[in-house]
């Protein structure tokens, strides 16, 4: 996901993208970039790093123009860094242009461009577009950019400034969003309305498949076919900050409801008729004659790991470890010459993970990383990199992050277990159709919203909790503990099921809420026995199930009902709504949800 933005009026461009950009640097943040339209053709500026790295280069350059586009980026394709950075020019500079999405058919047409003498400079999808441009100009911009985008395949929101004509800015919308903002002699593109509303509250959506052509006074947008478009201008009431999370009170609350989304276009970036194909399964080699797999990792990121641990040792019959970071790289680790490990991090940044990747690295054992962030120091220092997807993730907590590390661990555990001839294609199969389900299905727990709130309402003042699950569970009553913990401050512990006659039974009494992941699966009857342990003790019993929920609704006070799954895709369910419970519970006790005390994104110390 990245950020496009283009100005053009009566304000000195430069100061309106930079601002906007800002605006919409929540959408990618690894590089950024603007063009403008001066007197002398393009001018074009963009590097690696925030935006504040730009605004700084930008600094002292007094750009007297009108017109402009900007860009902050999310990597897809090629390293952050400041030739990948957008926009993008043709040979001559005669056209910039910025890009939100994926073009698919880039490598073909690239090749192409090639042949007829066009020069590349980076490694990126969006580059091929003013090639076209250069390509296809006979002296209408618009009817340039409509043969351009038949020719791309993929998603594409996308701003176009032209030298031939400072008068106008082109928006095409295409799979990834494009909002026009209509000012008073002055008008506006951009990727989310944020960027817009400092300038104009009148807004015009526009639609897949559409084409603005944008000037000073006026705005047409027409289809892609070329006709003319009658588009209604709305005005947005909302408040400057909430825009930003796009009409929601929290970044975290966003990124949950982001969820389906972030698996759905992961789920068909990565399974292509039928086969899973992550970043063309290269790295599959690396994983050839190893026995041991040590993954190690911190918090969300390590909880993940723990869910890896249980499928992989079931699946692909490997000694499986999975480590705390911050223990693992001092534990003077025993590690088996034929080992790999997986490292698991959403920023990338964890110190401790980093070292642990040190050590492996050290002991000449391969290391690949899962993570959220391109170009991160992980990211950088790994043999290999499965980059999630997930979007840039803001809130403190980690959600959307954990539910893509879940899946990318699932998919890669399929890949390994079917390559080893561990399991059956029928199984492969079946897995494959009921991840398809899981986007609904998560859509329907996050309909529980309101009901999962009331919950909250009326457990909010207790100071203590305890999560409690087996198996797979056990790791979402991990996980659960820690979201209801960082962003509310109550002693939330997560626990084994198994565990409770341990000790943590002598806690149990009429002041502890216990929630009970309780899945129907076959450690059932053995969960409701230790549900029954906690309600003889006065213990508040809240149980996560699935349907039929009759023979608990005797002895849970609460009942959350998910829809069922398959086994090993339940924890993918199961921490949805615990998500959302500790969300709202966290702001009944007036706590910063998006910025708990103590804690930060990333922990980049030890
Ligand atoms: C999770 O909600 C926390 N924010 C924290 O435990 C986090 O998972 C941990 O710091 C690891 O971060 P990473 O995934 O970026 O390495």
């Amino acid at each position: 996901m990245c950020g496009i933005i283009g100005y053009i009026g009566k304000k000195n461009v430069d100061s309106v993208l930079i601002v906007g950009l800002e605006k919409l640097e929540y959408r990618g943040y690894d590089s950024a970039g603007i063009a403008i339209l001066s007197d002398n053709g393009i001018y074009l500026k963009k590097k690696k790093g925030r935006i504040s790295d730009l605004a700084q280069a930008l600094n002292g350059t007094p750009l007297k123009a009108r017109v402009g586009i900007g860009h902050t980026r999310w990597a897809t394709h090629g390293k952050p860094n400041d030739i990948n950075a957008h926009p993008h020019i043709d040979c001559k500079k005669n056209f910039a242009v910025v890009h939100n999405g994926v073009i698919e058919n880039f490598e073909r047409i690239r090749k192409n461009l090639i042949k007829k003498g066009h020069r590349f400079l980076s490694e990126t999808d969006t580059e091929i577009i003013p090639h076209l441009l250069e390509e296809n100009y006979k002296g209408d911009l618009l009817s340039a950019v409509l043969k351009v985008i038949k020719e791309l395949k993929g998603s594409f929101a996308l701003a176009i400034i032209s030298k031939y004509h400072p008068d106008k800015i082109i928006g095409v919308r295409k799979g990834s969003p494009l909002v026009i903002g209509v000012g008073e002699k002055e008008n506006l593109l951009a990727s989310d309305i944020p960027a817009i509303l400092s300038h104009t509250r009148k807004i015009i959506s526009m639609h897949d498949g559409e084409i603005a052509v944008i000037e000073k006074e006026k705005v047409k947008v027409y289809n892609f076919s070329g006709k003319e478009k009658r588009k209604k201008v709305r005005y947005v009431d909302w408040e400057e900050d909430m825009i930003e999370k796009s009409g929601y009170a929290h970044f975290m609350l966003k990124e949950i409801h982001e969820q389906p989304r972030v698996i759905e276009e992961n789920l068909e970036r990565i399974i292509l008729n039928g086969k899973i194909s992550i970043q063309n399964n290269e790295f599959l080699k690396l994983f050839e004659d190893k026995t041991h797999i040590i993954f190690q990792a911190a918090g969300t990121s390590f909880h993940a790991t723990l869910y890896a641990k249980y499928i992989f040792e079931k699946y692909l019959k490997l000694f499986i470890e999975s480590d705390l970071s911050s223990e693992f790289r001092y534990r003077e680790p025993l590690i088996a010459r034929n080992s790999i490990m997986i490292a698991v991090s959403q920023s990338g940044e964890t110190a401790d993970t980093l070292e642990g990747i040190r050590l492996a690295k050290r002991k000449k054992i391969p290391v690949i990383s899962l993570v959220n962030v391109k170009g991160s120091t992980i990211d950088r220092e790994s043999n290999h990199t499965i980059y999630i997807n997930a979007g840039p993730e803001i809130g403190v907590a980690s959600t959307k992050a954990y539910t893509a590390q879940l899946l990318y661990l699932l998919l890669l555990c399929m890949l390994l277990s079917h390559k080893k001839r561990k399991v059956t294609k029928k199984f492969i199969k079946d897995t494959l159709k009921e991840l398809f389900t899981l986007p609904d299905k998560i859509r329907y727990i996050l309909g529980k919203e309101e009901e999962i709130a009331g919950i909250a309402r009326k457990y909010y003042t207790f100071n203590n909790a305890l999560f409690l699950g087996r198996g797979l569970n056990y790791v979402t009553a991990l996980e659960g503990a820690l979201k209801l913990k960082e962003i509310s401050y109550i002693h939330a512990t997560g626990y084994a099921a198994g565990e409770m006659k341990h000790g943590p039974i002598a806690l149990i009494d009429e002041n502890w809420p216990v929630v009970n992941i309780c899945t129907k699966n076959y450690l059932y009857p053995k969960m409701i026995s230790n549900i029954m342990e906690v309600k003889a003790r006065d213990g508040i019993i809240i149980a996560v199930t699935n349907p039929p929920v009759a023979g608990l609704k005797e002895i849970a006070d609460e009942i959350i009902s998910i829809p069922k799954t398959s086994l090993i895709l339940e924890p993918i369910l199961t921490i949805i709504p615990l998500q959302l419970l500790a969300y709202h519970i966290a702001l009944l006790r007036g706590c910063d949800v998006d910025k708990p005390r103590n804690l930060a994104k990333s922990v980049t110390v030890e």
